[in-house]
């Protein structure tokens, strides 16, 4: 079963495979409405149900309409509205779902819903987000660094700020895709050190940095992520930004990264908080094409995982 629940958990084979696809899909799209169906129609006469336990604008609608163009139907579900979230076990909502659709996304809180998830249904499940990961934001980064500067094997990543679930996947994909990271933020928002220590053995070069203009030295992409998840306690929320507050990616950041360093962000951005306007709406600055590159990886990932 191919279930996409990780980037560390997918072979590299086949995550450049999906990147590589999604181009092509990106590119046999030029120009057409939205709206409108793709040459091929792989998931005609299949249904996916989205299944959202936090919130989201970019998951939500870029799987959808992904689905849509690929000929297939959504089902989108929050978590409070299904007996899921009323007591009824994981174990049990999977192997019912499996009955009526052939693919499931979800976004949760604890890793375990979606691991025990992919070990009940009968279909493949996607990971679209959890408190410790997000591989559809990162093959969806990897693509759009890729549109803009090539290759990026051998390339530097930095990573500014928070080590949450968006720089866990990124660790893996410096893995799986064969990047250096150097990572930059308060020791106590560091990533897990599993999460290190997956990139590293897998050969790529892992650096902690705490001095952020340091850190960005011939960086080629900079990357910045909210520093207060929708995972975090929100009374945590004025000692995470006092913590964070010195890295925040602006335009002397930037300067020091160079003029070539790309700015990706996962969004939802909080402006003149982890980033800068300036930034955010600056020459260096790829974010809206990221968020664009979610609805076309995505559609590679479910195609994969369907084998069609
Ligand atoms: N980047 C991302 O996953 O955005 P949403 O929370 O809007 O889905
Ligand atoms: N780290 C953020 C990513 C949102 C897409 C969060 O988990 O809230």
């Amino acid at each position: 079963m191919n279930h996409f629940l990780d980037i560390h958990k997918t072979g590299a084979a086949d995550l450049r495979h999906m990147i590589d696809h999604a181009r092509e899909m990106k590119a046999a799209r030029l120009g057409r409405p939205k709206g409108a169906l793709d040459d091929e129609q792989p998931l005609k006469d299949h249904v996916v149900a989205l299944i959202f336990e936090k919130p989201s604008t970019r998951t939500r609608v870029s799987f959808d309409v992904g689905v849509r163009q690929m000929g297939g139907t959504t089902i989108l579900l929050s978590g409070t509205e299904m007996q899921l979230g009323h007591g009824e076990t994981i174990a049990d909502t999977a192997q019912v779902l499996s009955r009526y659709v052939d693919l499931i996304m979800i976004r949760t809180f604890d890793e375990s819903v979606l691991t025990e998830m992919a070990e009940f249904a009968d279909v493949p499940v996607i990971n679209g987000l959890t408190d410790r990961t997000h591989p559809c934001q990162i093959m969806a980064d990897v693509m759009t660094f890729e549109e803009h500067h090539g290759p990026i094997r051998g390339k530097k990543v930095v990573w500014a700020g928070d080590g949450n679930n968006v720089c866990a996947s990124m660790l893996h994909a410096a893995g799986q895709f064969g990047f250096d990271m150097t990572i930059t933020g308060p020791s106590q928002l560091d990533p897990e050190d599993e999460f290190i220590g997956f990139a590293r053995k897998a050969g790529s070069k892992i650096t902690i940095e705490r001095d952020p203009y340091k850190a960005v030295a011939g960086a080629d992409l900079v990357v910045a992520d909210t520093w207060v998840s929708m995972h975090d306690s929100q009374s945590a929320k004025e000692r995470r930004h006092n913590m964070l507050r010195g890295y925040q990616v602006n335009d002397d950041l930037m300067a020091a990264a160079g003029k070539d360093a790309l700015f990706m962000h996962c969004l939802p951005a909080h402006r003149e908080e982890e980033v800068t306007s300036s930034v955010m709406d600056g020459p260096q600055s790829v974010v809206f094409d990221e968020a664009e590159n979610r609805l076309h990886a995505q559609k590679a990932v479910m195609r994969w995982c369907l084998g069609v």
